[in-house]
């Protein structure tokens, strides 16, 4: 079904017109007709396209509301939008059985409106739980909110994703065991997961369906742990023919994390490769807490650490998709969270493009990791 049969986004659908003068208007310098440097510059989906990859970015519906010029860079340099929140079970299910998918149709329509793909985050994931949704549940109750709500999702845009998150964040092996403490874990045990891949794929067989996690790719014994226990939990779930087809590397990037060594993460995607699953870049930005104050340096090593990171993993053919998680620096959650925020007071800046919607360093980095990446089969 081509992009131009999806339903007008509700209201949301910018014209090519506004969106050239949306783009003049934020020093992108795209006018029609003028050549310009802007103009002539390949898009981020255009550099990925050429090597059989895929570039994504995430936004919110509030984002979409507040920040035309956002969605202008967008919707210009993604192949792929990915609503950031709207398709959470706190947003998506606040009430047992009561669902709620304006701000997610919103979203999607807006990507298919423009001829651009959409990913569902995340169908299973401890955070961003409704109250209701919580450990208390008996095992036949966490078993039937659980189908009640991928089926539901999963059928309402079955064959408009590219991709699900089905689970997210799923290993914790500081713990008793290699899995997340979760309320699904407690009710259900670790059967949960095979449980949600299988519902996904039954309401939604032509998405690819993702595993998702963070903090797998720097070189410390916590990050080799959790890599192992990914590698473990990945075995036998395809070992169970459970329908997972990649694994979501969120790529959150922190250099306070620890040393980063290309040839420890390659190691680790070719061994994920080598079950047979495809690896995403689902999250892509950069904490910058303990990187300089001052702009231009703070920025140039952002990029670096980025274009470093990104080249390691798309000298992988087994990468397929880098999706941003963000796309200015005007809306993050870094610094939302005190885990991840500058103790110097500085707003961070984690995104490709800065406040005022301008392309930064880290844009560049991105480009010229997706310009040196090594040609790919066809992209699914
Ligand atoms: O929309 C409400 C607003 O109405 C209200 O006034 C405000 C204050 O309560 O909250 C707003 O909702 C917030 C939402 O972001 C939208 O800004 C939620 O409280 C806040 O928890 C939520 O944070 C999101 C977080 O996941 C938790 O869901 C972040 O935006 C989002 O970037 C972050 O993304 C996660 C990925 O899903 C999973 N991987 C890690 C990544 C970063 O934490």
């Amino acid at each position: 079904m081509r992009a131009t049969d999806w339903p007008a986004a509700r209201g949301l659908l910018i014209d090519r017109r506004r969106l050239l003068g949306v783009l003049a208007a934020t020093g992108a310098a795209v006018r029609p007709g003028a050549p310009n440097a802007a103009c002539r510059a390949p898009s981020l989906a255009a550099l990925a396209a050429e090597k059989g990859l895929m570039f994504g970015m995430a936004l919110t519906r509030e984002q979409v509301r507040e920040a035309p010029p956002l969605v202008a860079v967008a919707l210009a340099q993604a192949a792929m939008l990915v609503p950031g929140n709207e398709l959470k079970w706190v947003r998506a299910e606040p009430e047992p059985g009561q669902f709620d998918f304006a701000d997610a149709d919103a979203l999607v329509d807006l990507a298919h409106a423009h001829g651009l793909l959409s990913r569902g985050h995340a169908l299973v994931w401890h955070e961003a739980l409704p109250a209701w949704m919580g450990p208390g549940l008996t095992r036949a109750e966490a078993g039937a909110a659980l189908s009640r709500h991928i089926k539901t999702l999963c059928s309402r845009y079955a064959g408009r994703m590219h991709s699900w998150d089905v689970v997210n964040e799923a290993i914790e092996p500081s713990g008793a065991g290699p899995l997340r403490r979760t309320p699904f874990l407690a009710a259900l045990g670790e059967d949960y997961i095979a449980r949600a891949f299988a519902l996904a794929a039954e309401a939604d067989p032509d998405a690819i369906l993702t595993l998702n996690e963070y903090d797998l790719e720097r070189d410390t014994e916590w990050q080799a742990r959790r890599r192992a226990a990914m590698l473990d939990l990945l075995n036998r779930l395809v070992r169970r023919r459970v329908p997972v087809r990649a694994l979501g590397v969120q790529g959150h990037l922190d250099p306070a994390k620890g040393r980063f060594d290309p040839e420890v993460f390659r190691g680790f995607i070719r061994a994920v490769a080598s079950l047979g699953l495809s690896v995403f870049i689902t999250e892509l930005d950069i904490t910058d807490r303990t990187l300089p104050g001052a702009v231009v340096a703070r920025d140039r090593a952002a990029a670096e650490e980025t274009r470093a990171y990104l080249a390691a993993a798309l000298a992988e053919p087994a990468v397929r998709l880098v999706v941003t998680w963000g796309v200015s620096d005007a809306y993050s959650w870094v610094d939302g969270n005190p885990r991840t925020r500058r103790t110097d007071g500085l707003t961070s800046r984690p995104h490709l493009y800065d406040a005022a919607f301008r392309p930064k360093p880290l844009r560049a980095a991105v480009a010229e990791a997706l310009r040196s990446a090594p040609a790919r089969g066809i992209a699914r």
